[in-house]
C-alpha cells in the first residue's frame, strides 16, 4: 500500500501570467476554494496521509497558513521548497529524505480529478507493488498531451510527447504512482533541450523494463489541466455547476477526512472558527448534524 504522497505546487505559471506574477497557480481560486484543495483531496481520496507539499523559494509560509500540519485534516503535512522548476522529476530528487524506503505517490498541484468510482480506481492503484502506473483519460486533442500506447494487459508499450501524428488518444494524466527506484532513476536523468528534467523520460526508464502499467478514469470522470487560463475557466465552472446542481462539495478536505474516520467532529469545529463565517463553514456545519 502506498502511504506517501506529493503534491508539486511550485512553478512559474507563465501562462496564467499576470494571475501568477504576485500569487503561486495552486492559491488562484477555483470557485470556493485554493486549486491545491482538490490535488490534496485525490490524495485523500486514495487514503494517503502522509504529504509532501513542493512549493516555490519563500513560498512555504503561505501555504502553512492554510494547511498548518494537517492535525485538523487527520494528515500530516510536511513543506520543501524548490528553488527553480526544473522539471516535475525533480519532485523525488527534493523529496529523497520524505520517500526514504516507500513507494510514492505524485500528483500535479495544478489536475483536476473528479468522478463516480474515481475512490475505488485510486485505492487500486495504490496498491502498486513494484513498477509504476499512471492514470490516463481519453482526450480529443492528444496532439497537446503527452499520450500512451497500452496493450490489452495495461501494459504501456509507447509514450509519446505531443504526437505530431495520431498514435493514441490515452492522455496521460498528472497522477503517478512509483515504487522506491524512482528517487535512483530520477537522478540519472539529463535535462531536455527545454532545461528541464522530463516525467516521460522518467516514465519510459520503467516502459524499458517492462514496468508501467495504466489504469483509467472511465467515461463518467473528468480530468482537467487547469495550466492554461481556458481550462482554469472550465474548471471553474465545472466545480460551480456541480456544487450547486447537487449540494455536495467536491474537495472538501474536512469531509473527506470523516468518511475515512482521521479525525472528530471536534476537529471539523476548530476549521470551522478558522475559516470564519463563508459558504464553506456553512456546509462544514451541516457535517455536524
Ligand atoms: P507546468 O504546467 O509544466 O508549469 P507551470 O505551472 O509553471 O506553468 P507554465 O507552463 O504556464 O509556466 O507544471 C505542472 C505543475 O507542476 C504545476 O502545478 C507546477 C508544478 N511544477 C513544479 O512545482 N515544479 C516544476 O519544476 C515544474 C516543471 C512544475
Amino acid at each position: 500500500m502506498i502511504s506517501k504522497g506529493i503534491i508539486l505546487a511550485g512553478g512559474v505559471g507563465t501562462r496564467m501570467s499576470p494571475l501568477t506574477k504576485a500569487v503561486n497557480k495552486q492559491l488562484l481560486p477555483i470557485y470556493d476554494k485554493p486549486l491545491i484543495f482538490y490535488p490534496l483531496s485525490i490524495l485523500m481520496l486514495s487514503k494517503i496521509r502522509d504529504i509532501l507539499i513542493i512549493v516555490n523559494k519563500g513560498q512555504v509560509n503561505q501555504y502553512k497558513k492554510l494547511f498548518q500540519d494537517g492535525t485538523n485534516l487527520g494528515i500530516k503535512i510536511s513543506y520543501q521548497e524548490q528553488n527553480k522548476p526544473r522539471g516535475l522529476p525533480e519532485a523525488f530528487i527534493l523529496g529523497e529524505k520524505f520517500i526514504g524506503k516507500k513507494s510514492v505517490a505524485m500528483i500535479l498541484g495544478d489536475n483536476f480529478f473528479y468522478g463516480q468510482g474515481l475512490s475505488k480506481n485510486l485505492k487500486k492503484c495504490t496498491n502498486l507493488i513494484s513498477g509504476a502506473k499512471v492514470l490516463l483519460h481519453k482526450v480529443p486533442n492528444p496532439e497537446l498531451f503527452g499520450v500512451a500506447k497500452v496493450n490489452k494487459n495495461n501494459k504501456i508499450l509507447k509514450i509519446i510527447e505531443k504526437p505530431k501524428k495520431f498514435v493514441s488518444n490515452l492522455a496521460v494524466t498528472g497522477l503517478y504512482f512509483f515504487d522506491n527506484k524512482v528517487v535512483k532513476y530520477s537522478k540519472k536523468l539529463k535535462p531536455s533541450k527545454r532545461g528541464e528534467i522530463e516525467i516521460t523520460d522518467l516514465l519510459n526508464i520503467y516502459k524499458k523494463k517492462g514496468k508501467l502499467s495504466a489504469d483509467y478514469i472511465g467515461r463518467g470522470g473528468a480530468w482537467l489541466d487547469t495550466g492554461s487560463i481556458e481550462d482554469y475557466f472550465k474548471t471553474l465552472l465545472f466545480v460551480h455547476a456541480v456544487e450547486n446542481r447537487q449540494g455536495v462539495k467536491i474537495a472538501c478536505l474536512e469531509e473527506i477526512a470523516l468518511y475515512n474516520k482521521w479525525i472528530k467532529k471536534s476537529h471539523v469545529q476548530k476549521q470551522i472558527k478558522f475559516y470564519g463565517n463563508c459558504s464553506y463553514s456553512k456546509y462544514l456545519k451541516k457535517l455536524l448534524v
